[in-house]
């Protein structure tokens, strides 16, 4: 594809791999919260892809929310204060939630947000991300329960991950070469 050969993007994950993973996470889900109800909570806007497909491997009943977040300061590096755009539509009190990111990378966002989610008195609070960069690792106490993959140290986009606001609807994960 053009676009691929313009910015020198190479497939990290390709699409077949990740829906074999993302069906085996959904599948680990069901079976840890069997007979229960589960709260997917959607970090926006990251996530989306990575929700949506999850959502239909775990097989309990479910509801589903979303927030938006978003850092301050270089669109590259992570501020550690996080600004809640969106807040979820409903309360979390006494369910199971689940929180789905995309990227786990300095670890802020996470931190910020299960603090916050702590506080509003979940029953549970499972965190369920599609990729860790723990090279990246800044908060060193962040709690991951299901991780799709770990990958290197690296700038990654597609499924949802961004460059800027653009890519996010590749169906692949690609690595931005220099
Ligand atoms: P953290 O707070 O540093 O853990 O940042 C997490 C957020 O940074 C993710 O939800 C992404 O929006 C963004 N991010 C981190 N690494 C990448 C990447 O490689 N590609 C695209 N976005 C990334
Ligand atoms: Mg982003």
């Amino acid at each position: 594809m053009d676009f691929m050969k313009k910015h020198n993007i190479s497939v990290l994950l390709a699409e077949e791999e990740i829906q074999k993973r993302v069906a085996e996470m959904g599948a680990e889900i069901t079976k840890r919260f069997k007979g229960e109800a589960v709260y997917l909570v959607c970090i926006l806007k990251g996530s989306v892809f990575f929700t949506t497909e999850l959502a239909k491997q775990i097989k309990l009943p479910m509801e589903i929310d979303f927030m938006t977040v978003s850092s301050y300061g270089a669109a590259t590096v992570s501020s550690g204060v996080i600004n809640i755009k969106q807040d979820l539509s409903g309360s979390i009190e006494g369910k199971n939630v689940i929180v789905v990111e995309d990227i786990i990378d300095s670890g802020h966002t996470l931190s910020r947000l299960l603090a916050l989610f702590k506080s509003r008195n979940p029953k549970t609070l499972t965190v369920c991300t599609l990729l860790d960069k723990p090279d990246r690792r800044v908060v060193k106490d962040v709690k991951v329960d299901y991780t799709g993959f770990v990958i290197p140290d690296k700038f990654v986009i597609g499924y949802g991950l961004d460059w800027d606001q653009r890519y996010r609807n590749l169906p692949y994960i690609g690595v931005v070469e220099e």
